[in-house]
């Protein structure tokens, strides 16, 4: 038997290591300190994500990959079939591999920033499906969604599952939605968001027993230690992370145990114990809301499907 081919991999995404620095240290020294959730991600952060699905308390995979499977076939209507399928923050490429049956894609567009972990899903994935041509896209959307002429025209199907569209606040989202828009070239937006609800389901969802979301968290800072030559330890720093009814949102932030001087090459910052780094927001939504904030960014006809307790909706919508 002949070997399946390998993907193609577009490693579009060259680190600028000035401009990484430069947000890095911009959001280290803000008076409330911050650092992007993109951040959270590499080669042990990919991991340490997939163990979170796979904790009791992580509900949003779980209940997005079922209602995706229990609606498979009026899913794949309201998008259509044999599309270009461009998967955004890809990951272990999972969902749109439940998918492959349904949508029959033309082809399969895996996008991460998480350019190692991607590479890994994607082989893998070509080896169980060699008959489907595969990209593989190495980039940071949060900066533009530019896809190249390697991705077929549209009409396409965009894929943006996890609720990765609560990262971004209901204005970024409104932004990013609009390049989505313009990159289905005509097609379909399939998008899972994660829905309003009870306040310690929420909260225990973001802080789990296992203490597994804490160790993403912190993983962060080791990121950040690469990225700078920065000296975090990542012992004193806590995760903590709670919903925020007011702005329907779940916060993650490391808080300092211990007052602490923190060095990077070219700078440095006091932390008082007590001080925070934000560095994830987690936007929840109600589905009228969401499908407002669609209609804003250009997308009609949308229909959506969501679980029994109402704990998370897959949208999809015309473009
Ligand atoms: C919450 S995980 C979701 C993974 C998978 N799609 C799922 O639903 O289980 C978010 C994914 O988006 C990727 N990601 C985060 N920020 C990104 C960015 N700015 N550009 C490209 N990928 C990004 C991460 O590396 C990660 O794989």
């Amino acid at each position: 038997m002949p070997n399946p081919p390998a993907p193609a991999f577009l490693q579009l995404f060259e680190p600028d290591a000035a401009a990484v620095r430069d947000e890095l240290v911009q959001g280290l020294l803000a008076p409330h300190a911050h650092v992007a959730p993109k951040f959270l991600y590499g080669p042990l952060g990919s991991c340490l994500f997939d163990a979170i699905t796979l904790l009791d308390e992580y509900y949003p995979t779980r209940v997005e990959a079922s209602i995706l499977e229990a609606n498979a076939a009026a899913v794949a209507e309201a998008c259509g079939t044999a599309r270009p399928l461009v998967d955004l923050g890809a990951g272990n490429c999972a969902k749109a591999a439940g998918l492959f049956g349904a949508l029959q894609p033309s082809q399969y567009v895996a996008v991460d920033i998480s350019v190692e972990f991607l590479r890994q899903s994607l082989a893998r994935l070509q080896q169980a499906h060699p008959a489907l041509p595969m990209l593989g896209l190495g980039m940071d959307f949060s900066r533009a969604l530019t896809l190249p002429p390697a991705v077929l025209p549209g009409p396409r199907t965009l894929f943006y599952p996890g609720s990765s569209i609560g990262n971004f606040d209901p204005d970024e989202a409104l932004a990013f939605l609009r390049q989505v828009h313009a990159a289905c070239d005509g097609g379909k937006l399939l998008i899972g968001v994660d829905l309003v609800k009870d306040k310690a389901v929420l909260d225990a969802a973001y802080d789990d027993a296992l203490g597994v979301t804490a160790a993403f968290n912190l993983n962060l800072l080791r990121n950040v230690n690469a990225l700078l030559g920065a000296d975090f330890d990542p012992a004193q720093w806590q995760h903590v992370a709670a919903f925020e009814p007011v702005r329907s949102r779940i916060e993650m932030h490391l808080v300092a145990r211990s007052p602490q001087v923190v060095h990077w090459r070219g700078g440095e910052r006091r932390f008082e114990a007590g001080e925070r780094i934000h560095t994830e927001n987690s936007c929840k939504y109600r589905p009228d809301d969401f499908a407002a904030l669609l209609h804003d960014a250009g997308f009609r006809g949308t229909r959506l499907w969501t679980d029994e307790r109402r704990w998370f909706a897959v949208f999809v919508a015309s473009a």
